[in-house]
């Protein structure tokens, strides 16, 4: 390996040293990052602060970058990233925009292809609170009661932007139209490991498909509670400088959300097709 890989949790998140992001990656350091990717899950890269060219040739390294589904936070100049904040257009902390992401999901799970990946490069960071979570859901599979795994597996879960809340369709900015459900396998297997994982998530999940209401949502208030259990988290704290990158097809995350000083959050964030 060119690389160095530090275990930062025992469910999942590493720290890589010994590369450097903001230049093209050698195709070895490229491989073993990724490999470092696949094992991991969660990929952090530290005291390295990245223009967003830099960023968009770093997330290109795992592949295709795909836009977001909203347009609001678009990045000025590459719109293959968003500006993820919590700040209004007059640069104030907003309490809507701090909401984002404050619930376990997945990324474009929603389409017929989900992300592979998401990666965020922080611009600033408050002094207090403000973390990322992260969840493995190999794990959270591959631990779970008999009982329950029977029950998910052979079934597929719907899924839409902003999964059952009935805000799900306001969320939507003017120019754009709710898309059709899209369904995926609940235990899903990993399109380059092959391994299973949970994928049905709070955030964007509607329904079971071939369940009446009722059922599909004890079941998947069932699943979620398993798969929200502490050993199968790692908490990011956040530092200047760092890159984040996490497998979108085996992790849920979220952001923690609390912000008690009341400072702005930002980040660049590029989301990486799964083909
Ligand atoms: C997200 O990318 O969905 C939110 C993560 C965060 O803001 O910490």
């Amino acid at each position: 390996m060119s690389i160095e890989v530090r275990k930062l949790g025992d469910a999942l998140l590493a720290e890589v040293v010994g590369v450097d992001i903001s230049k093209p990656l050698p195709e070895e350091a490229r491989k073993d990052v990724y490999q470092a990717f696949l094992d991991n899950v969660v990929l952090v890269f530290r005291d390295q602060p990245l223009t967003a060219a830099g960023m968009v040739q770093f997330a290109e390294s795992f592949g295709r970058l795909e836009p977001h589904i909203t347009k609001k936070y678009n990045h000025p100049e590459f719109d293959q990233l968003i500006v993820l904040t919590n700040q209004n257009e007059k640069g104030e902390v907003d309490p809507f925009e701090s909401k984002r992401g404050n619930k376990w999901h997945t990324d474009m799970c929603y389409r017929e292809v989900p992300a592979r990946a998401t990666s965020l490069h922080t611009l600033q960071i408050p002094d207090a609170g403000g973390d990322t979570l992260f969840a493995n859901m190999y794990r959270a599979l591959e631990a779970m009661p008999a009982s329950l795994r029977s029950r998910l597996e052979g079934r597929k879960a719907t899924f839409r932007y902003g999964g059952r809340a009935a805000d799900g369709q306001a969320r939507l900015e003017k120019n754009e139209q709710q898309a059709p459900l899209v369904a995926h396998p609940i235990v899903k297997p990993h399109t380059d490991t092959r391994r299973h994982s949970v994928f049905v998530n709070p955030a964007h999940t509607v329904g079971v498909v071939g369940m009446d209401d009722g059922e599909a949502l004890e079941l998947l208030e069932e699943t979620y509670a398993w798969c929200m259990r502490p050993e199968f988290r790692a908490r990011h704290k956040w530092r200047f400088g760092d890159t984040v990158i996490w497998d979108n097809r085996c992790a849920w995350h979220k952001a923690t959300g609390d912000n008690p000083l009341r400072q702005p959050r930002r980040f660049l964030r590029a989301t990486v097709a799964d083909n």
